[in-house]
């Protein structure tokens, strides 16, 4: 069967086809148009302009997506679509892009969770994964981990109390000057970083961890945040100058990201060891860091967990992942009738979902 698929929750529009047959999935188109370029003037996503740039461009997108791939749309056999989490206006774009398609060609509706997709990515190149497995999603949105029993089953063992880790990357990297979204210049200054400073040095900078100090699997982005950020304002106060040295940005950088991988693998540690899964995936924008996933690799290493995290291509907002976790609720017959709605938040997404289970 050939699916087409529809991503918009936040500042990418995408659209993707795959041919699925036999749990054999075959991506045959992968088209993303990024807002990235219009909301770097403003040093961050501004909803309604986000909203009004999918608008534009999810027709051009969606016939790119069929051309490519070598089909019509009237070959399309089902339509899926990220319904929840995220900007709703973006959202609600996607949503009601999907369903006019899906009543046009008269195909079933398939609601994705942005987040069960983003660990879908990783069954596009890895044929053999199936759950059970564990799942760490890192994104602008999300520091989570689940416990995947199902390909649409996502218990949450534990998560971020308030900021993501993307969005910490993104606030540090806005206060040293780097262009939205900061993360991707925050890796490759981090690897400068790390060159030049030896973290075991006496004066080694040091910030306060993202894993909560107690026997949760949670995170807290916000202190380490709030913590490198005034430690950059003190320092560009000392230097009397709005910018800092390149050689502060790296070891800034480095002892940010250092961080932020010490926090993650210790919380990972705690769950490889207490659910004793065979198998980690990693996840979303952030999966992309090149520290990160060297870490999680070792880690995984360590407790002889096999370690599979999706090319960097499939780490951003895609709609291949969107068309994969698609595949696998159509075959658990979790279809939407054509009064689909959108939700931004997890939890609503989660009631949702329920619904369509039972
Ligand atoms: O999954 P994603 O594309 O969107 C959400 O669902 O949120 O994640 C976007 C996040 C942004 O915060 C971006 O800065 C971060 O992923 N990101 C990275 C890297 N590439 C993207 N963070 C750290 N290192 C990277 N190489
Ligand atoms: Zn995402």
């Amino acid at each position: 069967m050939y699916i087409f698929a529809i991503e918009s929750s936040c500042d990418e529009t995408a659209a993707a086809v795959i041919r699925a047959e036999d749990d054999k999935i075959t991506l045959l188109s992968n088209v993303v148009s990024s807002q990235i370029e219009i909301h770097a003037l403003y040093g961050g996503v501004v909803p309604e302009i986000a909203s009004r740039a999918h608008c534009e461009a999810i027709s051009n997108v969606s016939r790119e997506a069929v051309e490519t791939a070598g089909i019509s749309f009237s070959d399309i056999d089902a339509i899926a679509v990220t319904f929840a989490p995220g900007l709703i206006g973006s959202l609600l774009v996607g949503v009601s892009f999907a369903k006019s398609l899906a009543m046009t060609l008269n195909v079933p509706i398939i609601p994705v969770n942005h987040i069960e997709a983003h660990v879908a990515a990783a069954y596009l190149e890895n044929e053999d994964l199936k759950p059970p497995y564990l799942a760490l999603v890192v994104s602008g949105g999300h520091t989570s981990l689940y416990e995947v029993s199902d390909y649409a089953t996502f218990n949450e063992i534990g998560g971020t109390r308030d900021d993501a880790c993307g969005e910490a990357f993104d606030k540090v990297g806005r206060v040293m000057g780097l262009p939205y979204p900061g993360g991707a210049a925050m890796d490759k200054l981090a690897a400068q970083g790390m060159e030049l400073f030896d973290p075991k040095a006496k004066n080694a900078l040091k910030f306060p961890s993202p894993a909560v100090a107690d026997d949760t699997l949670d995170f807290s982005f916000s202190g380490l945040k709030t913590a490198v950020i005034n430690y950059i304002h003190t320092e560009k106060q000392k230097a009397k100058s709005d910018t800092l040295p390149d050689e502060k940005r790296c070891e800034i950088a480095a002892a940010f990201t250092r961080t932020v991988c010490d926090g993650v693998t210790k919380k990972l540690a705690a769950a490889l060891k207490s659910t004793g899964t065979k198998t980690l995936v990693m996840a979303g924008g952030v999966a992309a860091n090149s520290h990160l996933r060297k870490a999680v690799g070792e880690t995984c290493a360590k407790y002889g967990v096999k370690f599979i995290v999706p090319s960097l291509k499939l780490c951003g907002d895609n709609a291949a992942m969107t068309a994969a976790e698609g595949y696998y609720m159509y075959k658990l017959g979790m279809t939407a009738d054509l009064s689909l709605n959108a939700f931004a938040s997890d939890e609503a997404a989660e009631e949702y979902m329920d619904s369509l289970r039972n």
